[in-house]
């Protein structure tokens, strides 16, 4: 099979991934109407098409956190992916650090905090959740800081967990218990059984073990559904702060107030989410509410975003708006599941080629020099503070483009 795009992974993965996990990553909340919205409203966004300007020596280098990266983009922090694929996320780290990107491990990932350290050869991002047991957090934050982890990721948005039909449908549960549909699905998934049988990791490996009566496998995946922490607040971001030591990103941002309180908290950076879609249905889309959060902290902090980005053209269109960085979560999931390490890779190739591209096709060779002028007016969402007629104003000083600053 050719592989053309993320699309291409997707439909692999779909074949070799067990149900119960494929759809636990290609999931939104209740109706997935937010789970939508992310794509949808980046395919609505228009470009502008250049031509007859020096495309030669072109560079898509900038930095995240201070970080450089070969492109702006990191791995999302994804839950499970040591179940879309044995030892997931030591495979899709190494392909991370291998490309040039932040690999961000989940705190419910499946290979640990050590064993992303023992294959990574670039400090990777740890992800948090907090849990009622602050002295397990207290413990996990300190394997982070062991592991060099280069910034922690501080997930604002999953108190609770929103209702996923498919996962309740499915059973899901970490392993798959062996119900008969369980069963007569994996029987057709080789490829995975395969992977499994080689590898010893098939629990959440930053927990087993570190925590008393855990209990067996399954029951430690509802253990962990009864120990998020429903009272979470920014009062508790100093301790966290203070406990980490290095630099924080408040990932889960999606109205301009909870910016705000953010970057009071000391944020260093803020990830617009809304979780893929995965916890608020009904929220707005991450494209269309990064405007609003760059109006309100964009001088203070750096402003990534992640949700809905399946292609080159999607990164591009989130810089254009302002973000400095975006994170890929299905995207690299579906490589990983399709294709192992290799995958993962393939999906970076296919992202870094869809950017460079059409970075290229907009009239410009610097990632750094990408701004709403690449996009057609009245096709991308704007702050809500800036009025029709400022819109309109601004969008007519847009107008002749002039990226390379030829006629200036
Ligand atoms: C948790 O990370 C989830 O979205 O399932």
């Amino acid at each position: 099979m050719t592989i053309t795009c993320i699309n291409d992974l997707q439909r692999l993965a779909k074949r070799r991934v067990p149900k119960m996990f494929y759809d636990y990553a290609d999931s939104g909340s209740w109706t997935e109407s937010t789970y939508r919205a992310n794509e949808a409203d980046f395919a609505a966004i228009g470009l502008r098409q250049r031509v007859m300007v020096d495309m030669d020596n072109r560079t898509l280098r900038t930095k995240m956190l201070g970080e450089e990266v070969a492109m702006p983009v990191a791995i999302a922090p994804t839950g499970l992916t040591g179940m879309q694929h044995a030892d997931g996320e030591m495979l899709a780290a190494r392909a991370a650090s291998d490309f040039g990107i932040p690999f961000t491990l989940s705190t419910m990932s499946i290979c640990s905090i050590e064993d992303v350290a023992s294959v990574s050869s670039r400090p990777f991002w740890f992800q948090l959740y907090v849990m009622r047991d602050k002295d397990y957090i207290g413990r996990l934050i300190d394997r982070a800081k062991a592991a060099e982890c280069s910034a922690l990721v501080l997930t604002a948005d999953l108190q609770i967990i929103g209702q996923r039909h498919k996962d309740l449908i499915n059973g899901l549960s970490v392993p798959p218990r062996p119900t008969v549909a369980t069963v007569l699905d994996l029987a057709t998934k080789w490829r995975w059984c395969a992977g499994m049988l080689k590898t010893k990791r098939h629990t959440f490996g930053n927990i087993a073990g570190h925590v008393k009566d855990a209990g067996n496998l399954s029951s430690l995946s509802k253990w962990t559904a009864s120990q998020f922490d429903p009272s979470l607040s920014w009062d508790d971001i100093k301790w966290i702060k203070d406990r980490w030591g290095g630099k924080l990103i408040i990932k889960g941002i999606m109205e301009p107030e909870d910016a705000e309180l953010a970057v009071q908290a000391g944020a260093d950076a803020v990830i617009v989410s809304n979780h893929g879609g995965r916890q608020l249905d009904g929220a707005a889309s991450s494209i269309s509410a990064l405007p609003d959060i760059l109006a309100a902290v964009g001088d203070r902090t750096e402003v990534h975003m992640d949700g809905g980005i399946r292609s080159g053209q999607d990164v591009l269109k989130a810089v254009a708006m302002g973000a400095q960085g975006v994170y890929l979560g299905r995207a690299f999931l579906y490589g990983l599941g399709a294709m192992g390490e290799k995958g993962v890779t393939k999906s970076l190739e296919i992202i870094h080629k869809e950017l460079d591209t059409t970075l290229a096709l907009c009239g410009l060779r610097d990632i750094h020099d990408v701004d709403t002028r690449i996009l057609r007016p009245g096709t991308y969402p704007l702050a809500s503070s800036q009025s029709g007629a400022e819109a309109a104003r601004e969008s007519r000083r847009r107008v002749p483009h002039d990226p390379l600053g030829t006629t200036s």
